[in-house]
């Protein structure tokens, strides 16, 4: 089978219904959609599944305090996550509920085969469960002898007769696994808080309970109504349940999983009890058990009654969907906690994806209309640009590995060493000056290898970002997909002729007033947006003329330089202005300063700017941004910083 066949199953945890979803939930299942559209687009066989955890008695719990069936309250809460993962333009597969009667069915088998296979036993159980956690505790494990050593809520005792699963006998098979698969956990450094663990010995699991009826019933061969299943039980068996097990099997052609996705608090289950209850019935295990941190907001656990939960929705509608997806994915290494903060989110926009990625778009753009209206031959980036590409070659050489280890903040890292090549090469080559000197070939194959770079990093951001992608994409005339993937990434050749065409900015600048939208509540959102408190639809203007401190910050100015100036012909009042504004060095300004200033006079000099105004079109010519002047009866005289200062310094 070649390579591209290869079946990929990528899994997130399934989610319980207890509660809606927030940025932590939203979170494991963006990564497994990054990986999913990264595999597709690979051309592997992908099959991407997420669902619901119904059963147990945490849920029973739930339903009975807002009076409803168990059934009924699952079936909302369910139907809400979908539907933000719909919105969110997840890509899964399949949606599991572990209420679907092919679930119960499929998990019914598992237990039939583990008890035939003599895994199972019956037995009585005492000890210590905590209902938020479904788990089982010994007296020695928990806190001065009561609460839950993983929440610290109070446990409660519980001796009834239940049916274990043979976990001991599983011991050294796991120890075997975990030596023999050295990234069967990632990160690596998880692996060793599980070794440890098991080498302190497993004790039998109890799987089954009597005390409460919302779960999966045992098998009616088992003749054993009173028992419902252990609910992790239960929810483990999704993978394969998921897939067909017990029912047909249509997909189990996908198993086993390339990555399952888990956050470190249910890692155990997943790198212990799944791979035990594999082992039992005779299934292969998956390749890797990947485990992420958990977000905090200023550094406190989320919860309700703390009132600091970041709703991931909002977030997304405030600041966009792919934006939000790149920043959780680049702000934490996986596998490490992260804090989650707006202001850390908005930085990332401005500079990461406004500055670096849509700028350099934007510029190149503006420069091939100039000099090739719009069309970009490729045949000379390798005569002028050798160097620059084999440095892209070496970054795409082992970007691929990064993703299936799980490395993804490394991921964007790489990419973004493309984009500073890309950025750097025009600061280099200076191509307006070549146009200058005649050279319109060379000025031509540095837009081409911009263009080219762009290209290549935008098919490998794709699978982070695919709605902003697309439009990149499109602008530069090129389709994603896994040909395009096949020849600028493993092939590594250079995109066709193509003619590229205009794009609206893709990451506008978020200026700080949009702080004070309600997106996170609490004190940090206080703090960051007491400079700049801009409420919607507050009038800007008092009646009596005044504006206030926020309105006037909402006006970037910013010293810059000029570079070129020209007349514009035909006009007695216009010149052409090309400045360096910092992060775009070449940008456009019509300014009527004709009569007063020559372009001699102005080149190498320094200017004042109003940065952020729409552009506008000034005798058929795009202005993007004003030059400030003063005019009195003696004439016009630009307002110029008095002494040299760094292009692009924002003026306040
Ligand atoms: N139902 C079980 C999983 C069964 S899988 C066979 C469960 N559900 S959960 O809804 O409580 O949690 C689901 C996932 O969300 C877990 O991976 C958990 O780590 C993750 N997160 C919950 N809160 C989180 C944060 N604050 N931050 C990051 N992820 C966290 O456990």
């Amino acid at each position: 089978m070649s390579d591209k066949c290869k079946k990929i199953y990528i899994t997130t945890p399934i989610y319980y219904v207890n509660d809606v979803a927030h940025i932590g939930h939203a979170y494991t299942t963006i990564i497994a959609d990054v990986l999913a559209r990264y595999s597709r687009l690979v051309g592997y066989d992908t099959f991407f599944l997420t669902g619901t955890d119904e059963h147990g008695q945490k849920i029973e719990q739930s339903a009975t305090a807002k009076g409803q069936s168990p059934k009924a309250y699952a079936d909302k809460i369910s139907g809400e996550f979908r539907k933000l993962w719909d919105e969110f333009d997840i890509t899964y597969d399949k949606f599991i509920r572990t209420t679907d009667e092919e679930h119960k069915r499929g998990v019914q088998q598992a237990f039939m085969k583990m008890y035939d296979k003599g895994d199972i036993y019956k037995g009585e159980y005492e000890g210590y469960y905590c209902v938020s956690c479904e788990t089982f505790f010994m007296e020695k494990q928990l806190i001065d002898g009561e609460g839950c050593p993983d929440c610290g809520r109070a446990t409660q005792i519980v001796k009834e007769e239940s049916y274990f699963f043979k976990l001991s006998k599983y011991q050294d098979k796991l120890l075997e696994w975990y030596k023999n698969n050295p990234e069967c956990i990632l990160p690596k450094s998880k692996r060793n808080e599980i070794v440890n663990f098991v080498e302190g010995g497993l004790k039998d699991l109890s799987i089954s309970r009597t005390s409460f009826d919302w779960g999966v019933k045992l098998p009616e061969q088992m003749n054993d109504e009173k028992h419902v299943m252990y609910v992790w039980l239960d929810a483990l068996m999704n993978y394969i349940t998921a897939l067909g097990y017990g029912n047909g099997e249509e997909n189990m052609g996908y198993w086993p999983a390339k990555v399952q996705l888990v956050g470190k608090d249910i890692l155990r289950f997943h790198a212990i009890y799944w791979p035990a209850f594999l082992m039992s019935l005779d299934l292969p295990l998956p390749d890797h058990i990947a485990a992420h941190g958990w977000w905090t907001r200023d550094g406190q656990k989320m919860s309700k009654s703390k009132g600091n939960v970041v709703n991931p929705k909002e977030v997304a509608d405030a600041y966009g969907l792919d934006a939000f997806r790149y920043f959780m994915l680049r702000e934490v290494p996986f596998g490490q906690d992260g804090d989650f903060s707006q202001k850390a989110l908005i930085d990332r926009i401005n500079s990461e994806l406004g500055n670096d990625l849509g700028n350099l778009l934007n510029r190149i753009i503006g420069m091939s209309g100039k000099y090739s209206e719009f069309n970009v031959s490729s045949k000379d980036v390798l005569t002028y640009h050798q160097k620059e590409i084999v440095q892209v070659n070496e970054v795409l050489e082992n970007i691929e590995k990064l993703i299936y280890d799980m490395q993804l903040n490394r991921y964007l890292e790489e990419l973004w060493k493309l984009l500073f090549i890309a950025n750097k090469s025009i600061g280099d080559y200076e191509p307006w000056a070549k146009i200058k000197d005649g050279k319109i070939d060379e000025a031509n194959a540095l837009v081409a290898l911009v263009v080219n770079i762009l290209a290549k990093v935008s098919v490998l951001l794709y699978p982070v970002m695919p709605h902003k992608i697309e439009k990149i994409a499109t602008s530069l005339g090129f389709s994603i997909n896994t040909d395009s993937y096949n020849k600028l990434i493993v092939n590594k050749e250079l995109l066709n002729d193509t003619t590229i065409s205009k794009i609206e900015p893709l990451f506008p600048r978020i200026e700080e007033q949009l702080l004070a939208s309600p997106v996170l509540p609490a004190v940090e959102e206080k703090q960051e947006c007491k400079k700049t408190v801009v409420k919607e639809n507050e009038p800007q203007i008092s009646e009596d003329g005044l504006i206030g401190i926020d309105a006037f910050m909402n006006v970037t100015l910013k010293v810059a330089t000029v570079v070129e100036a020209e007349e514009v012909p035909k006009s007695s009042k216009l010149l052409k202005l090309q400045v360096d504004c910092g992060e775009e060095q070449n940008r456009q300004i019509i300014a009527g300063i004709k009569e007063y200033y020559s372009p001699t006079d102005l080149v190498g000099t320094q200017v004042c700017i109003v940065a952020n105004l729409k552009p506008a079109k000034l005798m058929g010519m795009l202005s993007q941004g004003m030059v400030l002047a003063a005019k009195d009866e003696n004439g016009l005289c630009l307002i110029r910083p008095s002494k040299p200062t760094t292009a692009g310094t924002q003026i306040k």
